[in-house]
């Protein structure tokens, strides 16, 4: 949506909409700090449309004429065209997006749109609007990440069979396929995935005809409303309808987990791309210079993603803290929950994209994996359950195994390049067929169940995910 900036040109005071009982203007400065449609004339398509369901609604129920309706619709259709091509004007002094949307239909329409706010507050307007706004917003995220995950899966196929070493405390631990580690990033973002899609169901329920707070009396149809807005149901209690955020909480928090996940693989795309490790190349157009080192290539947008982390976490931590002391019902807190919604949002939108498109362009060194998973004894539990399969109880394997580790240390070598007869002095069941475990493919292979790291699972575990873009 193209947009014209708000204009701070005051307006004779008496045409607010709600200075009637005032006797004075409100100062300049309080103006500024309570206005709000710097930011929520974002929800201006939402709005309309939330005021033509309603209007439909008192149409239908007799509250006001079929006539006075089909002026509002077109002039809200008008106001809308108008908004869309940026030549709506929106002023400060009409406060929020509902002021500027009602004067301007007033304007246009007269009587006919000053009937629209009939049985209606902007307390049950604001929080209709918002979810509105939100489910589109859901909705589009589950695509985004939906397209993340097929980058995930398509770079894993690639990868079932490469061999990279897998740590616990960053210190090499067993040999895993890089195509599983990504796949682990694919079960975080299905749950993901799944935390939206729940959070969407409380954020399907229409709040309009709580009105200020308590209902209204006129003869409202709430579920008339709910349906032609596509919303599960009504909030079934006005208080909560009109003041409580959990919803938009709830999708912060699920926003502020994904974000933690894309954190966790950058921080690895970080150490993985750098020389140091150079298991893998991020593609030039995502990543920058140095204005001073000109050997520099920076990795900076998994470094961005790891620093928006903070900024979505900080949101989440906002909005817990603008609820917890509200008492019932609607207050002007809840005005502030909008700029951290639409940035968790933004944030996590284009995060998701350009994550999508940057692990096309990831370019993986199976050379230097494998030789990092044969750098650290990955193999040395392998030896263990060889032992163990041998008859040793798992504990004696373990020591055994550590001092052969201990060895091959000192002689500077892996353990599968320990003669056998070196082999033999940590234990005497270790006979030739040893070197079929101590090496990687070995290693891997034995790794062979549902959620295993042995190729072929993977390439099941690959299976089962593609399933989901079906
Ligand atoms: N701009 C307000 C908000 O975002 C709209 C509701 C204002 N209601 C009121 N009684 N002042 O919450």
């Amino acid at each position: 949506m193209q947009d014209k900036p708000v204009q701070d040109n005051s307006l004779n005071k008496k045409s607010t909409a709600w200075s009637g009982r005032f006797n004075e203007p409100v100062a300049e400065l309080v103006k500024k700090y309570t206005a709000s449609v710097d930011f929520d004339k974002r929800l201006a398509e939402f709005d309309i449309a939330g005021s033509i369901a309603h209007a439909q609604m008192l149409g239908a129920q007799g509250i006001i004429s079929l006539d006075d309706v089909a002026k509002i619709e077109k002039g809200l259709a008008e106001i809308l065209t108008e908004i869309q091509a940026g030549s709506f004007e929106w002023l400060l002094d009409l406060e929020d997006v509902h002021l500027n949307i009602e004067k301007r239909l007033t304007d246009k329409i007269g009587d006919a749109g000053k009937r629209l706010h009939t049985g209606r507050s902007r307390n049950d307007q604001v929080a209709t609007d918002v979810r509105l706004w939100l489910r589109a917003t859901v909705d589009d995220i589950l695509v985004a990440i939906k397209k993340l995950q097929l980058s995930i899966v398509d770079l894993a196929e690639q990868h079932a069979d490469t061999i990279m070493p897998g740590f616990t405390h960053l210190q090499v631990a067993q040999p895993v396929t890089f195509g599983h580690h990504l796949l682990a990033y694919f079960e975080m973002l299905k749950r993901d995935a799944e935390r939206f899609v729940d959070c969407r169901k409380r954020i399907n329920r229409l709040p309009l005809g709580a009105a200020a707070l308590a209902g209204t009396s006129y003869p409202i149809n709430r579920e008339m409303v709910a349906k032609s807005l596509g919303f599960d149901g009504v909030c079934e209690n006005s208080l909560d309808a009109v003041s409580d955020r959990d919803f938009a909480i709830e999708f912060t928090a699920a926003s502020a987990l994904l974000m933690t996940h894309l954190s966790r693989f950058s921080e690895e795309l970080i150490l993985w791309s750098s020389p140091r490790f150079a298991f893998v190349d991020i593609a030039d157009r995502f990543c920058t210079g140095s204005s001073i080192m000109p050997q520099k290539k920076n990795p900076d947008v998994p470094e961005l993603v790891r620093g928006k982390t903070g900024r979505v976490n900080g949101h989440l931590v906002a909005l817990l803290t603008l609820m917890k002391g509200q008492p019932l019902a609607y207050n002007k807190d809840n005005q502030e929950d909008k700029e951290p919604l639409f940035d968790t949002a933004d944030t996590i939108l284009i995060t998701l994209a350009i994550y999508a498109d940057m692990l096309r362009g990831v370019d993986v060194n199976k050379a230097n994996m494998r030789q990092a998973a044969l750098e650290g004894f990955a193999t040395a539990t392998d030896l263990a359950d060889y032992l163990v399969k041998k008859g040793l109880p798992f504990r004696d394997a373990h020591e055994a195994v550590a001092l052969a580790v201990k060895h091959a240390v000192q002689k500077k070598c892996d353990l599968a390049d320990l003669p056998l007869a070196d082999l033999q002095q940590f234990n005497a069941l270790i006979q030739e067929d040893v070197y079929a475990v101590l090496t990687l493919e070995g290693s891997l292979a034995s790794r062979n169940h549902i959620g295993g790291t042995a190729p072929v699972q993977v390439k099941k575990a690959i299976e089962r995910a593609r399933q989901i873009f079906n």
